[in-house]
């Protein structure tokens, strides 16, 4: 039933949600706008480009020497790639029969049986490849159920199973796997799968972001009046931080901007930044594993983080600013009304 809807609707919220049909030429149109920015294919790269973490959380990008030092992580990212592919499969399977719906946090925080399945899935192909020691894990369910969520120097696999759950649960059309490899809290590469649209967006440090396997880059536009920003709502719905989230929406909707969107999956939001078909997208409240996989893809698409009140990204934080260039980062920044969010590693802090 889930897979029906597919070529379908597109989510747009200025104060009210509206849902469009997607008619056969908006398709072309959305193959036409990432051409767009599509330069060259990964097998044709000539030169590298690093994504270096500042501080240990931190994301930047420079540009490496031709001929730098092979990416000892080749297998693992190919890898990731491949079990993405597969979790989205299991996720495309479980949406044509009954979904069973648990909360988490919140009535509106839901979690269900195939982001279960879907991370054992995961974590056990990675662990039977690579082995059970030398890796660390970092799962949106397994931390529901209580793991720790720490980031150490260990190389580690930071995973969403099903972001975009809600989605899932509805039929809403944007679902992604989201797996990403952080080595000595610096992230190696990223992977999102966009399962029910088919699509692989994929990147490792210094060698440019792809969807797939076309090179994206973000969009090149300066002018906000230009651009169209994307931001969630989030899972918290205590009236003060509503109250806080539109109140952000609609200053930066008078800015005025062309439009604001959500696809309600963080990782996929990321995608569209890092192919110019959005300027940013920020939220406070999402969580490492929404935003990891993308946080590598936006910056080797060119594009760069900032924390929500204009400081270096923190992926532990739980915000964060996507965005082309600084610029529109800094613009937005100026309309955002922070509210607090317990940090993901906030347990281990206490
Ligand atoms: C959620 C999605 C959503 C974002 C929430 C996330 P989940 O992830 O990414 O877009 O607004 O903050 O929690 O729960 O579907 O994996």
């Amino acid at each position: 039933m889930l897979l029906h809807r597919v070529r379908g609707c597109f989510f747009l919220f200025e104060a009210v949600v509206v849902l469009f049909q997607i008619p056969p030429s908006l398709k072309h149109l959305k193959i036409h706008l990432s051409s767009r920015h599509c330069q060259t294919s990964e097998s044709s790269l000539s030169e590298a480009t690093f994504v270096n973490l500042s501080s240990p959380t931190c994301l930047s990008r420079t540009t490496a020497a031709p001929g730098a030092m092979a990416d000892p992580w080749q297998r693992a990212y190919d890898f990731a790639v491949e079990v993405a592919r597969k979790a989205g499969a299991e996720i495309r399977k479980a949406g044509e029969s009954e979904i069973r719906v648990m909360t988490k946090s919140s009535t509106v925080d839901l979690v269900t049986k195939t982001d279960e399945r879907v991370e054992k899935i995961i974590i056990d192909s990675l662990k039977e490849e690579f082995g059970n020691d030398t890796y660390g894990f970092i799962g949106e369910e397994s931390v529901a159920k209580g793991i720790p969520c720490i980031l150490t120097d260990k190389p580690t696999w930071i995973i969403d199973p099903v972001d975009g759950t809600t989605n899932f649960v509805h039929g809403f059309p944007f679902v992604a796997v989201s797996i990403a490899f952080a080595v000595k809290k610096r992230l190696e590469f990223g992977v999102v799968y966009s399962c029910l649209e088919d699509k692989m967006y994929k990147a490792r440090r210094g060698k440019g972001a792809f969807c797939d396997d076309e090179r994206i880059q973000v969009s090149d536009v300066k002018d906000i009046h230009k651009s169209i920003i994307i931001s969630e709502h989030g899972t918290d719905r205590s009236p003060e931080k509503v109250t806080k989230i539109f109140s952000t929406m609609q200053r930066i909707l008078c800015i005025p901007v062309h439009g604001l969107r959500g696809s309600g999956t963080a990782a996929t939001n990321m995608c569209l930044v890092a192919c110019g078909a959005v300027e940013a997208f920020f939220e406070i409240g999402i969580h490492c594993w929404d935003i990891a996989a993308g946080a590598v893809i936006v910056t080797e698409a060119g594009g760069m983080l900032l924390d929500v009140d204009g400081g270096p990204f923190d992926l532990m934080s739980r915000r964060m600013v996507s965005a082309n260039n600084e610029v529109i980062a800094n613009r937005i920044i100026k309309e955002i009304e922070i509210f607090p969010a317990e940090r993901d590693d906030a347990v281990i802090k206490k």
